[in-house]
């Protein structure tokens, strides 16, 4: 029911119509796969919160393809701050958040006068929008709750029947979602970590702040600044527990937690760690926390696929990209953190 295409010219021509159209499409960002739809039209974006099942109050970001656009997208003049954020890190995995021009759809910001906007740097996500010519609202490819698809295939399999085609673009290089930043108040806030860290924003900017509610859920009562954050997210069916610590006391009460159990069990671990887990089922993270990033999403999926019901995983360093791993592993462990 759904295309699954490689991105020739014929395939995004195809995708762009059928966006123009009024209709949803998966396509391929630097971050993670996004469901597409034109940002201006509102029956069009119901698709998309139909096919995700994502609560109606989350907005969706929208995307651009030139700097020029922006004015298509936002309300009058971008801020000074908003204008250096988007000399170094444009194109590229950073969103902000800005007054909502007239063009976009309420729908699409779930009725805020704010829009978050982004220019991807992935090259066939370019392409497409362009070949639109229309701002595209574009939520991450999955359904609402699962993890965010970093593979054309992950996004078949959550959306197959659900909308008309998908562009193949191969893996996501960065692997998760956007950094997402108010530029609206000084010092900008970081609502989401991402691929542009905090440590690189205050290099351009003097100055950031990173939202309490990245690395904690939220408290009862609580607003949401990013209503996102809100939501149960990324979690696999099986439990997952960070432990935290020095690297040969995590890998020793992972290991008695692992003997232990009774279940399908499985280890995160970086690869340089391997060694101190025997032969017991592991899946690496590879290096650094840009290639646990990149992995993350993969993985707890891969474990849902084989029926894995315990995971157990190191921690990984709240520094750069260290903290956007650990946002997402900690909602997908439902912030169930161990210190050892
Ligand atoms: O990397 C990404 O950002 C991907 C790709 C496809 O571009 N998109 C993505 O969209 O992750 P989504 O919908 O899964 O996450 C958007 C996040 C949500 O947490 C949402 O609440 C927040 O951005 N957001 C969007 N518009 C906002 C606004 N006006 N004010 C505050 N938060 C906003
Ligand atoms: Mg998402």
């Amino acid at each position: 029911m759904t295309e699954l295409l490689m991105p020739t010219e014929e395939a995004i021509q195809k995708a762009a119509q059928l966006i123009k159209a009024g209709e949803v499409v998966g396509f391929p960002t630097e971050t993670v796969y996004g469901l597409g739809a034109d940002a201006r039209n509102a029956e069009a974006i119901h698709k998309i919160f139909e096919a995700k099942g994502r609560p109606q109050d989350n907005p969706l970001i929208v995307h651009i393809s030139s700097l020029e656009q922006i004015k298509d997208v936002i309300s009058g003049e971008m801020p000074e701050q908003a204008r250096l954020l988007a000399k170094y890190f444009w194109p590229g995995p950073l969103t902000m958040i800005l007054p909502k021009g007239d063009n976009i759809s309420l729908a699409c910001t779930a009725g805020l006068d704010s829009v978050g906007v982004r220019y991807p740097s992935n090259e066939c996500a370019q392409r497409l929008i362009s070949a639109a010519a229309v701002p595209i609202a574009a939520p991450s490819a999955n359904l609402s709750g699962k993890p965010s698809p970093t593979t054309a295939q992950h996004v078949y399999h959550d959306m197959n029947g659900k909308i008309p085609m998908i562009l193949d673009g191969g893996s996501c290089s960065v692997g998760v979602e956007s950094t997402v930043v108010d530029v609206r108040s000084t010092p900008v806030r970081v609502l989401r970590p991402g691929g542009v860290t905090p440590e690189m924003i205050a290099a351009v900017l003097g100055e950031v702040e990173v939202d309490g509610s990245v690395l904690r859920p939220l408290k009862e009562n609580e607003v949401a600044r990013s209503p996102g954050m809100k939501y149960k997210h990324y979690a696999p069916d099986g439990s997952l527990t960070i432990f935290k610590g020095e690297t040969g006391k995590v890998a020793a009460e992972i290991n008695r937690r692992y003997d232990e159990s009774e279940k399908n069990a499985c280890i995160f671990a970086f690869e340089a760690h391997k060694p101190l887990y025997g032969n017991r089922r592991l899946y690496s993270l590879g290096d650094d926390a840009a290639s646990a990033a990149q992995r993350l999403f993969a993985a707890l999926r891969n474990m849902d696929d084989i029926g894995v019901r315990e995971i157990y995983s190191e921690a990984v360093d709240v520094q750069g990209m260290g903290l956007a791993v650990m946002n997402r592993l900690g909602r997908a462990a439902a912030f169930h953190i161990v210190e050892v």
